[in-house]
């Protein structure tokens, strides 16, 4: 099967196998055959956060699983939503029906299933922040079970399912702790700087105003094929961060205290490219957006090979220049 269709950086690549599923017997019965078969499997939502090196010889199973409930007690809403459903159309139901807390993540690509997995965040909101829990299947057991939002393990685009339950368990479904009681975030910059002044920040306001701010600055994959922020921003140790202050002081850093973790600094992997010169350049058929310099974007129609050898060039240069490694964001097959 033709993957292109299915990967929002239009990777011209193909797949063995190739199912969709509706449901979870669905799902276990598509899971069954890869047990059997001894198949790697790959799970696509919207295919905005996966890179294929090359075809893939094994199974795709695309989820399709789709539904939204709500339980009610005073201004808390439990609200559960199947892994199928498209992320930014789920934001926007949310939004309609009084359900607030995650309007800062309004127009993210891709499905709802796949937003635990790198615990989404944008414009100072991550997921963790109101997942309650992700039920899902065990791959080599089909047994389903429910993980609390604790035993999600979540951490800066990071959870357990990129590490031990890493092509292990399927997420099915997902539900968060919403409120009918509106509290807007603000404390991103860029979203501050934005919202027009002298109006009350209502959720409605906050969404469209995050929604024009990553306009401005995102390219919509449909036109120009992209997976979104291609690396993640660096989390270096306090020391290394002072030795490149020195030397660097516009740096963009923030200081972080995430879990256990402290005595770490998170810099802005958008200003290490841009410094060394990698904003808007090509190379060949691909390339580095010109608004956004951690977007790589597939301009004509080229191969998994060519945007991995523009990652690559990326790392080196900014390893060379700051002595920090840029990891890839996305998952890569
Ligand atoms: N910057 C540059 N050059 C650029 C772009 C940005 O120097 O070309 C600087 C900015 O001046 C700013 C800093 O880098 O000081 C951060 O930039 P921005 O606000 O654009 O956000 P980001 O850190 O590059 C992250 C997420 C995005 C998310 C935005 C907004 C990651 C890997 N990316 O990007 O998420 O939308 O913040 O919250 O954490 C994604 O994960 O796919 C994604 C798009």
């Amino acid at each position: 099967v033709d993957l292109q269709p299915f990967n929002t950086l239009s990777l011209p690549v193909w797949a063995d196998y190739f199912c969709t599923v509706h449901d979870t017997a669905e799902l276990k019965a598509a899971l069954g055959f890869v047990n059997e078969k001894q198949l790697p499997v790959c799970l696509l939502g919207g295919g905005s956060n996966s890179v294929f090196k090359g075809d893939f010889p094994g199974l795709v199973i695309q989820i399709a699983l789709k539904g939204i409930t709500c339980e009610e007690q005073g201004t808390r809403r439990l609200v559960s939503v199947a892994a199928g459903e498209n992320w930014d159309h789920f934001v926007r139901h949310c939004l309609h029906s009084g359900w607030y807390g995650i309007e800062n993540l309004i127009a993210i690509p891709g499905s709802v299933g796949a937003a635990p997995i790198q615990n989404i965040g944008a414009y100072g909101v991550e997921l963790s922040a109101c997942l309650h829990s992700v039920t899902g299947v065990h791959i080599d057991s089909l047994q389903e079970q429910t993980l609390s939002a604790a035993e999600c393990e979540l951490g800066y685009r990071d959870s357990v399912f990129k590490n031990r339950l890493r092509d292990k368990f399927v997420i099915t479904e997902i539900s968060l702790e919403l409120s009918s009681d509106a509290q807007a975030q603000l404390q991103y910059p860029a979203l501050k700087e934005a919202l027009p002044d002298h109006y009350p920040p209502t959720p409605e306001l906050v969404a469209q105003t995050v929604e024009v701010v990553r306009a401005s600055k995102l390219p919509d994959p449909a036109t120009e094929p992209n997976a979104g922020s291609f690396f993640k921003n660096p989390i270096i140790d306090v020391e290394q961060a002072e030795q490149l202050l020195k030397q660097f002081p516009d740096l963009p850093h923030w200081p972080i205290a995430e879990g256990k973790v402290s005595g770490k600094v998170k810099l802005a992997a958008a200003w290490l490219v841009q410094h060394c010169g990698w904003k808007g350049r090509r190379m060949g058929p691909v390339g580095v957006h010109p608004k956004q310099a951690i977007v790589l974007v597939n301009y004509e129609g080229g191969s998994a090979a060519e945007l991995l050898a523009l990652a690559t060039a990326i790392q080196q240069e900014v390893f060379n220049t700051f002595s920090v490694s840029l990891d890839i964001e996305p998952r890569v097959y």
